[in-house]
């Protein structure tokens, strides 16, 4: 059984509705998953304080992404909401500490799939999603796209892109279309496919690499362990 982590920032709902609809997916498929909030920062971005003051109500009980929820998953998929064609400052901020788990290679044989929300079409959501493949490259994790290929990706309503799913929510709260919906599906799907097939593999290879030794390396650059 494939283990699918889906860490996720949201401010407005948008991301949300596709991290939740992931996790439906997965679960329909067999997938063991936990569906996990990167928590806000100090300083929030600004835009529908009621919308932000809802959502944190109605997930409440979704609980707060850690280091571990990573190492946990056969596969990860991430979704944040596009901030000046970057990813938010929470993910990145919980990226930032994710050394203590990715240096000593425990990110390695991961399966990492990224999807995001944007206000408008094209206003940032593959130089976002290409962000978070910046980190993925350090973790040493395998990326998952959505490619071309199916019929979902090139809608109107552009369900998704080759990068990933992107929505557009025209600054709405919670405005996620159908062709959105079933692009996160396609993505789920292809993640538990691709993940499953991954594992199979793995457990038929044995490895001779040798990973990194967090502790000689935390003494070398002078750096505290977690
Ligand atoms: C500070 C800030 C910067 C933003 N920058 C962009 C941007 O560059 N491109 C874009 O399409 N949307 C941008 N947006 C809009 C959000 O990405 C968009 O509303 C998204 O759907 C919010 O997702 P959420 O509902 O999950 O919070 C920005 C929003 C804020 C608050």
């Amino acid at each position: 059984m494939i283990r699918l982590s889906i860490i996720y920032h949201s401010q407005s709902g948008n991301v949300h509705r596709l991290a939740a609809a992931a996790a439906a997916t997965a679960e329909g498929l067999g997938a063991q998953t936990r569906l996990r909030k990167v928590p806000k920062l100090a300083d929030p971005r600004l835009l529908d304080v009621q919308a932000y003051a809802d959502l944190n109500e109605a997930t409440a009980d979704i609980p707060d992404a850690t280091h571990d929820d990573l190492v946990w998953a056969d596969a990860i998929m991430i979704g944040t909401p596009v901030v000046f064609g970057l990813p938010a400052p929470e993910l990145i901020h919980f990226i930032n500490h994710s050394g203590m788990v990715s240096i000593p290679g425990k990110l390695m044989n991961k399966a990492v799939s990224v999807f995001t929300s944007g206000a408008g079409l094209h206003a940032g959501q593959e130089t976002t999603i290409l962000a978070v493949h910046n980190a993925v490259c350090h973790w040493g994790s395998l990326i998952i796209p959505n490619g071309s290929s199916v019929d979902i990706l090139t809608t109107e309503q552009n369900g998704g892109l080759p990068y990933g799913t992107c929505n557009s929510s025209w600054h709405k709260p919670n405005n996620v279309s159908d062709d959105n919906l079933a692009a996160i599906n396609y993505q789920t799907t292809r993640m538990i496919e691709v993940a499953t097939a991954y594992q199979i593999g793995l457990e038929q290879t044995t490895s001779s690499i040798q990973f990194t030794d967090i502790e000689k390396l935390g003494k070398k650059y002078n750096f505290e362990l977690a």
